[in-house]
């Protein structure tokens, strides 16, 4: 399930597939499935408790990835950005079309040049003899992901592109799959367009109007040979989030869920994300303000086709969400 998570294409807005897939996936395990106008997926589970609180948990199924802008006279592609690419780690690989198309990422400008991040720089040569060629392929508008297979390194660490978020998305079908009575009512959602700016997870949220909600999604790891400016490293657990760009975590909820993680001697760390929002942000903005949290996964290499995940952290994270969300809150 992990390998074909990966892989199905979702950039931003285009996410039917993998939406598709998901639901399918969950709908054994929970009481409700829907997909609402944005493409979310969104679950629902019956609680038990006389009087439960509404807890929606998020993990974004869209992807990063390349619209088409223009198509050359001799048949190259001119690309933009959706969402955070950056055209360092994009030069010299490969990318796919939704409709199977494949392409390299290329440039003819001195990398040393460029300085910063410009994606504009990038162009990519699909095969195509011409311009007449290339539209029979690929039309201005259509969309492209990153071609990076998921694979096993040593030590229980996997690479892969689209770890953002479908390693979030992995955690949260393996907690519905694993809980059978919760006294909460349970609203797993699998939200699109998070890269364009937390889009599906805000109208989500309005519509479900929960009590509390949780962001599933990657954070960098400081553990790199010249980075350790952070608190999160690969294999140090569940990172339970403080804070980051969209929002300050609930300071009750970020406490009880440190103590859950004590609790049921889960392995943990503080996150602290400098740059970067999450769904946690559009929740708890939504209505008339929702307490929200996160549950993190370290993630090496964030945004590239070669980013890294420890399962370890994954199954702490998986097993932190399952016994939060049946906790009951004192408010
Ligand atoms: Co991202
Ligand atoms: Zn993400």
């Amino acid at each position: 399930m992990l390998k074909e998570l990966t892989q199905i294409f979702g950039v931003s807005g285009r996410e039917k597939e993998i939406a598709s897939y998901v639901a399918e996936l969950v709908k054994p395990y929970v009481d409700e499935v829907k997909i609402d106008a944005l493409g979310n997926v969104i679950t629902y589970k019956k609680g038990t408790a006389a009087n439960p609180k509404k807890i929606m948990a998020s993990a974004h199924i869209d992807e990063i990835g390349f619209m088409v802008t223009k198509i050359t006279d001799d048949g190259y592609l001119k690309v933009r950005a959706v969402g955070g690419i950056s055209m360092y780690t994009s030069y010299a690989n490969r990318i796919e079309f939704q409709n199977g198309v494949k392409g390299a990422l290329m440039t003819e400008t001195n990398i040393a040049e460029i300085g910063k991040n410009d994606v504009s720089k990038l162009y990519v040569d699909i095969g195509a003899t011409s311009k007449e060629d290339a539209e029979k392929y690929v039309r201005v508008g259509d969309t492209a992901h990153y071609v990076g297979d998921c694979v096993e390194l040593v030590s229980g660490r996997y690479m892969s592109k689209s770890f953002d978020d479908r390693i979030a998305a992995y955690i949260l079908i393996q907690s519905i799959q694993q809980i059978k009575e919760c006294p909460n009512d349970l609203y797993y959602v699998f939200s699109t367009q998070e890269e364009l700016g937390l889009r599906g997870a805000r109208v989500a949220a309005q519509g479900i109007h929960p009590d509390i909600g949780i962001a599933l999604d990657v954070t960098t790891s400081f553990d790199t040979p010249d980075n350790k400016e952070g608190n999160v490293v690969l294999g140090g657990g569940a990172a339970i989030k403080a804070m980051d760009s969209s929002v300050i975590c609930d300071e009750m909820l970020v406490n009880q869920m440190v103590e859950v993680a004590q609790r049921d001697n889960i392995h943990y760390q503080i996150e602290v994300l400098a740059a970067g929002g999450t769904d946690a942000g559009a929740i708890n903005q939504s209505n008339d303000g929702v307490r929200s949290c996160g549950i993190s996964i370290p993630n090496r290499y964030v945004h590239a086709p070669v980013s890294v995940v420890d399962m370890a952290d994954v199954e702490a994270c998986t097993a932190l969400l399952t016994a939060f969300v049946c906790e009951t809150f004192a408010f």
